[in-house]
């Protein structure tokens, strides 16, 4: 399995470019299947994750072209399955966002349970319970859930949780679905609001995307469209506090200041200078940073995505941070890794404590899942000496070309 080795002590400086979002890209390529036509689609970010529902969609029958320069044209005319295999399926969680358009498009979807992963247990009873509302029939055995539906029917949704796949996937299934479906207490994540419009680019009538309450009024078929998929805010997030940990300068160019706000107020509470303009963010770190307590919430709360890189920069500022996770109720395996570079962290039950350390020490480390991996290398560029990364690939599922992006940034990292 291939590493990161990263020499500490530069600090970061110059200019970096966001790539395309992959959790935008993910809920984009699968509301492809919807169509008979070529969907075209601009801005996607080379992520092993993307390759993994590329294979995907192709099992299903789609064809996939990519143009390069992020690319790539879909078109879902001949689809010849409906279900995915059981292997494809474990790769990757939002593999279950096929469910929605398959039984939109088909009214029928056989797939295997995604696994949970690292950072929880992960269920999909809001999907399921839903997709039951619009008239689907839903059979679970075997690990495996089939679903059909004779004719999907439009249904008032009420989300115990706005869960961001659940808020996709019923948008998906019910603008092919008969009559009008809401769906309340709805995920307000900018990636839904992206899939909004390529879905409304398709010919679909989705209204409310971004807020905590959307509309769709189901139609009979949907048409192609050429589309650019939004920077990635949590890629952005990444680098902001890369300059922050390095106590460096540098400016982000491709992204949707809105989108970061979450963390840009929490990074100046800390003491980091943040200048926006549109489309740029410019990150620099003198002074000394300050402590700050976090508590995870929905969008447009702190993001979770980025709750591990915090943790990470929190762990060098003198003084007693606190970490409150409340979306994922296992999302602190980075903390014992973080442990082995010196951290000073101590958790209880969905709360850390972070006392800041002078300094971080290069060691081996694992990477558990996407960001805790992120958050290992935004440590290692701090601590003193060689830190060592293992289980990269967790991270290349989601930063595309990291190494590069951070070698033109001074950092000292190649992968072996
Ligand atoms: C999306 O996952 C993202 N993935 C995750 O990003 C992100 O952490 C998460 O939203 C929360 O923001 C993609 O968009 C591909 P949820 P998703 O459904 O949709 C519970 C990354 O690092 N829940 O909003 O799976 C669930 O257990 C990844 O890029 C139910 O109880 O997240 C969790 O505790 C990691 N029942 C909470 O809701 C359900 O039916 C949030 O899950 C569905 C979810």
């Amino acid at each position: 399995m291939s590493k990161f080795i990263i020499k500490g002590g530069n600090r970061l400086e110059g200019e970096v470019c966001i790539s395309g979002a992959k959790n935008a890209i993910l809920p984009i390529f699968v509301a492809s299947l919807m169509s008979e036509s070529d969907c075209i689609i601009h801005n996607i970010a080379m992520l092993r994750d993307v390759e993994v529902m590329e294979q995907l969609l192709t099992s299903l029958g789609a064809k996939i072209k990519s143009e390069g320069n992020g690319t790539y044209t879909i078109n879902s005319n001949n689809i010849s399955h409906t279900s995915i295999s059981e292997q494809l399926m474990r790769k990757m969680r939002a593999s279950n966002l096929i469910i929605g358009p398959m039984l939109g498009r088909f009214g029928e979807v056989k797939i295997a349970y995604p696994g949970g992963c690292n950072i929880g247990d992960r269920p999909m009873d809001i999907h399921l319970k839903s997709f039951e509302k619009m008239g689907a029939e839903i059979y679970e055995e075997h690990g495996f859930i089939t679903a059909r539906a004779k004719e999907l029917r439009g249904a008032d949704i009420h989300f115990d949780f706005p869960s961001v796949g659940a808020t996709e996937n019923v948008m998906m299934a019910a603008a092919l679905a008969e009559g009008k479906t809401i769906i309340r207490n709805a995920a307000r994540e900018p990636e839904v609001v992206d899939l909004q419009s390529f879905l409304n680019g398709m010919g679909a009538k989705v209204q409310g995307a971004g807020t905590d309450t959307i509309r769709i009024e189901g139609q009979k078929k949907l048409g192609g469209i050429e589309h650019t998929v939004i920077p990635d805010r949590i890629e952005t997030g990444t680098y902001m506090i890369g300059a922050a940990i390095t106590r460096g300068d540098i400016v982000l160019d491709n992204v949707i200041v809105e989108h970061v706000e979450p963390l840009t107020a929490k990074l100046r509470e800390a003491g980091v200078k943040i200048e926006t303009e549109s489309g740029k963010i410019h990150v620099k770190t003198k002074e000394q940073l300050k402590p700050i307590d976090i508590k995870t919430l929905p969008y447009p709360g702190f993001p979770t995505d980025m709750q591990p890189q915090l943790m990470a920069l929190l762990s060098t500022i003198q003084g007693t941070s606190i970490i409150i996770e409340t979306i994922f109720e296992n999302r602190f395996k980075h903390v014992d890794e973080l442990r082995r570079m010196g951290a000073k962290i101590k958790i209880d039950g969905r709360v850390a404590i972070i006392k800041g350390v002078e300094n971080l020490s290069g060691t081996n480390t694992q990477a558990t899942d996407l960001r805790a991996g992120a958050a290992l290398v935004l440590a290692g560029l701090v601590a003193s000496g060689d830190t060592v990364v293992e289980n990269i690939n967790y991270i290349q599922r989601g930063y595309e070309n990291l190494p590069e992006k951070l070698r033109g940034l001074g950092a000292q990292i190649k992968t072996i």
